[in-house]
């Protein structure tokens, strides 16, 4: 396999779940020698979450696949030794665990960085590693509910609505990756390390975007507003003849342009649609025009008359035709088969970032509990055979 972007970097990646195996992995398909480090007594959670097949997780396997796996059971004494020796050896260290694990274990960040300096240590947590809450532990939906996304989430009138995947996780995996990445970049110029402390709840926070600027600015709190949008207009779904279809016009050129498809061109001067801010404040007569038309035809004739005029409108994809899609599973390859151990052919979810010069791609299959302790502790630390047969044994790997 070709090199990636991040050859030669070392990562210690004892994350769980999915906030900090997301980083783990996006740095691993760019070619990063990621070293999934797990518990011997069961291993990252997600290896007991579903779906399954032939009891396998294929949850682990999308998160961890590029990497590689050794067990080490970090609260035994000999075994923080072995740990702080694979520390002198690495780049990077990702943790997701509770604030204050890793110091419990003895081996916080104080600790790594006075045995690598350049060491850099990349945390997520529910809170982060600072604050009156740090201490509690966190899921994905207690960042989307603290961070305000749930309570914007949802149809007028209805509950308080998680969004569909753990976009609170992905995001702090997301950050956690932007934060560790700009800490290599600095440490070239340094050649120090340093700590990203990343929670999941900022991470929502920091997504907020214009609903928490409406809030800042003029004191009204923003609500659930199903698909619509708060800043500009029509940009919404709409009723179509076989379902509904998405039209984002959202600004003044593709309302245009909307206007003369929907064959309503006098829409333009109209005084109530003028300007975004008067769609905005005008959203439910917009609505009205806009479904008259909609509701003429079906979603694909109104997918492809505005898209060929030049105004973004889609299906609302369901997860079967969206894996199969010509564009995203075809032209984009963001569905590339694996062959996974004990699983079979499995088609993995790829990372987005298409390079030009070298590939962020799935290398390998994910490993199975400590598949590569012989390879790992042999090549980094120079244990043989006999040495791995006791450390085994004591229920050190
Ligand atoms: C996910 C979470 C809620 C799980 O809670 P939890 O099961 O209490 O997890 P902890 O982080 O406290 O770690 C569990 C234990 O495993 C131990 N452990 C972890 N890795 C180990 C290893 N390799 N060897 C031995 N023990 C290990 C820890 O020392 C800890 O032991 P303790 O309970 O005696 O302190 C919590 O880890 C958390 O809040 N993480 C941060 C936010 C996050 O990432 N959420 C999940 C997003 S996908």
């Amino acid at each position: 396999m070709e090199k990636g972007l991040l050859d030669g970097i070392v990562v210690l990646d004892l994350t769980r779940v999915l906030a900090g195996p997301y980083c783990g992995m996006l740095m691993a398909d760019m070619g990063a020698t990621v070293i999934k480090v797990e518990n011997p007594n069961g291993g990252d959670d997600s290896r007991k979450m579903g779906p399954f097949v032939n009891d396998n997780s294929v949850y682990f396997a999308n998160f961890n696949r590029s990497k590689i796996g050794c067990t080490l059971n970090l609260k035994n004494p000999e075994a923080k030794e072995i740990f702080k020796e694979l520390v002198k050896k690495a780049d990077v260290i990702i943790e997701n665990y509770r604030p204050g694990t890793m110091e419990k274990l003895g081996l916080g960040y104080d600790v790594l960085k006075e045995i690598n300096p350049a060491i850099i240590y990349g945390a997520v947590s529910g809170f982060g590693h600072t604050g009156p809450l740090s201490k509690r532990a966190g899921y994905d939906i207690v960042g989307q509910a603290m961070g305000g996304l749930m309570s914007t989430t949802g149809w007028p009138g209805g509950d308080a609505t998680r969004c569909g995947t753990p976009m609170g996780d992905v995001l702090g995996g997301l950050h956690l990756t932007i934060g560790v990445l700009a800490a290599l970049v600095n440490r070239q110029k340094t050649g120090l390390g340093e700590k990203i402390d990343v929670a999941l709840v900022d991470s929502v926070a920091s997504a907020m975007e214009n609903i928490t600027m409406i809030y800042q600015s003029t004191g009204r709190i923003p609500q659930r507003i199903g698909n619509r949008y708060e800043s500009t207009y029509p940009y919404d779904s709409f009723p179509t003849k076989d379902g509904s279809v998405i039209i984002a016009a959202g600004n003044n050129k593709l309302y245009s342009i909307l206007c003369d498809v929907m064959g309503k061109p006098e829409l333009k001067t109209d005084p109530r649609f003028l300007e975004v801010r008067d769609r905005v404040a005008n959203h439910e007569a917009m609505r009205e025009e806009v479904s008259a038309w909609t509701m003429q035809h079906t979603i694909d004739e109104v997918d492809k008359l505005l898209n060929d005029a030049g105004c973004p409108a889609s299906p609302v994809n369901t997860i079967d035709r969206m894996v199969v899609d010509p564009q995203i599973a075809g032209a984009r390859e963001m569905f590339p088969e694996i062959d996974q151990p004990g699983i079979g052919k499995l088609h993995i979810t790829a990372a987005p970032q298409k390079l030009t010069r070298t590939k962020a791609v799935p290398r390998k299959a994910a490993p199975l509990l400590g598949e590569d302790n012989a390879s790992i502790y042999g090549e980094l630390l120079g244990f043989d055979a006999e040495k791995l047969a006791e450390l085994k044994e004591k229920g050190v790997i």
